[in-house]
């Protein structure tokens, strides 16, 4: 992906889709979605993340795409270049968000790397829960593991990230991400006729407003930045590669859409296996990596999906990792002039040294807390609950007020008209009230 003066293009308008499809739906619907959903007691909360989506989600997402286009720069370059004066420091601050969440993401990346070595071996694939929760445990405490598979997942980040638009992130999003929701489509087919599985559909859509608290609130704001890579500058630098002829109201539908679809169809994958196989649904971080094992070897040719969705899973999150180091490399390309190359391997180094704690957080860390929590929970709970929803208040608070105008023209040439008061709205009113009240009340 080239950046400076000839800033490169995506080379068509799905191919804009897929990478911001690519970009959001990733670990954060595979594996944080069904987790999250999980330890907040299942139907109340995909109800609260849907109303987090459908209401400040999309709106966010298409203010983040017109700040990209308009400025055709990553954030912090946008925000100065736009409007001035102290918004710079909303970009600066997205970089930093996206910085905690790389550190910490390529853990994860590598524990689904490992997995699809586990799936070849054939280790990973037993009905019985508990070997598979007490083999993923070891794993993730293992520090030579845990540490060896982040740099392996960190390493092909930054292959793609070196690979350019083209060549790398559009290529792949094409052929393998329908492949995904296919594979996961069939998997939930099998997951749902499991003795058992029925109880856990029944916890994932019925909702009991009694565990509807302002934590759970948080989490389902958080999940909904999160899964659709909103307030750390994603979309804006993925924006800034769009051509005036791509129609963003359509884009940030298709994104949201499939973004939504993915995290309440691995809900749908792991919850009815969870009550299946007799796992507690707030088992945490591990739910996905412990239930889906199972599944596969509840099934015919099951080494063999296990395989396959450890794979898909894999480029998910690499077609997602991408998408979290592109803002900072384009940051350091933007603002100081760096060179694409050196700045993506000063960044691959630096989240690796900040993500150690993280990686070691299941294992020699597990007992080193930080307000009540590990390392890996707190760099999480601090990015996706308060840093992201911050970036996202900020973007629509420069849209809504700071650059109007600009925006209104930008929409209304594409002949997105009819949706100008509504969006105003959301960004200058709706967004700052609802994610302000969210936290005092969660404080
Ligand atoms: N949106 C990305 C994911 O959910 C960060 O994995």
């Amino acid at each position: 992906m080239s950046s400076d003066n000839n800033r490169a293009n995506w080379g068509s308008k799905l191919g804009f889709i897929l990478a911001a499809a690519g970009s959001a739906v990733g670990l954060g619907a595979i594996w944080k979605f069904p987790y999250v959903a999980g330890k907040n007691g299942g139907g109340a909360f995909l109800i609260a993340y849907l109303v987090c989506v459908f209401t400040l989600g999309i709106a966010l997402l298409l203010a983040e795409m017109v700040i990209g286009r308009t400025a055709k720069k990553s954030a912090t370059t946008a925000f100065r270049d736009l409007k001035g004066g102290l918004w710079p420091w909303a970009g600066r601050l997205s970089v930093l968000c996206v910085f905690i969440i790389l550190s910490y993401y390529c853990v994860v990346g590598g524990w689904t790397v490992a997995y699809i070595g586990r799936s070849i071996t054939g280790e990973a694939i037993t009905a019985d829960t508990a070997l598979l929760a007490s083999a993923f445990g070891s794993f993730i405490a293992s520090p030579a593991q845990a540490l060896g598979y982040t740099a392996i997942f960190l390493g092909l980040t930054v292959a793609v990230v070196l690979g350019g638009v083209e060549k790398g992130i559009e290529r792949m999003s094409k052929v393998l991400m329908p492949a995904l929701f296919a594979l996961m489509l069939l998997l939930i087919a099998r997951a749902l006729t499991l003795p058992g599985a029925i109880d856990g559909v029944r916890y994932f859509i019925t909702p009991d407003f009694s565990k509807m608290t302002s934590a759970m609130v948080v989490d389902a704001l958080g999940l909904a930045f999160f899964s659709l890579s909103i307030g750390g500058g994603m979309i804006i630098a993925y924006g800034s590669y769009v051509s005036k002829e791509t129609k963003l109201v359509g884009a940030t539908l298709w994104v949201s859409t499939l973004a939504t679809l993915a995290c309440v169809l691995a809900g749908l994958m792991v919850l009815p296996a969870v009550f299946a196989f007799n796992v507690d649904p707030a088992a945490g971080p591990g739910l996905t990596f412990i239930t889906m094992p199972a599944i596969f070897a509840q099934m015919p040719g099951g080494q063999l999906f296990a395989v396959a969705f450890f794979l898909l899973l894999l480029f998910a999150a690499l077609t997602s990792s991408v998408s979290i180091l592109e803002p900072i490399v384009s940051f350091l390309i933007d603002e100081f002039g760096m060179t694409r190359r050196p700045a993506t391997f000063a960044v691959a180094i630096a989240s690796f040294i900040v993500g150690i704690p993280a990686a070691l957080s299941f294992g020699p860390m597990a007992d080193t807390l930080f307000f009540g929590k590990n390392a890996f929970d707190l760099m999480d709970y601090v990015a996706s609950n308060v840093m992201m929803p911050a970036g996202g208040l900020l973007a629509a608070l420069f849209v809504g007020w700071a650059i109007w105008p600009r925006v209104k023209d930008e929409l209304a040439a594409e002949g997105a008209s009819a949706v100008l008061p509504a969006f105003r709205v959301v960004c200058a009113v709706v967004a700052p009230i609802l994610i302000g009240v969210i936290w005092v009340h969660n404080l």
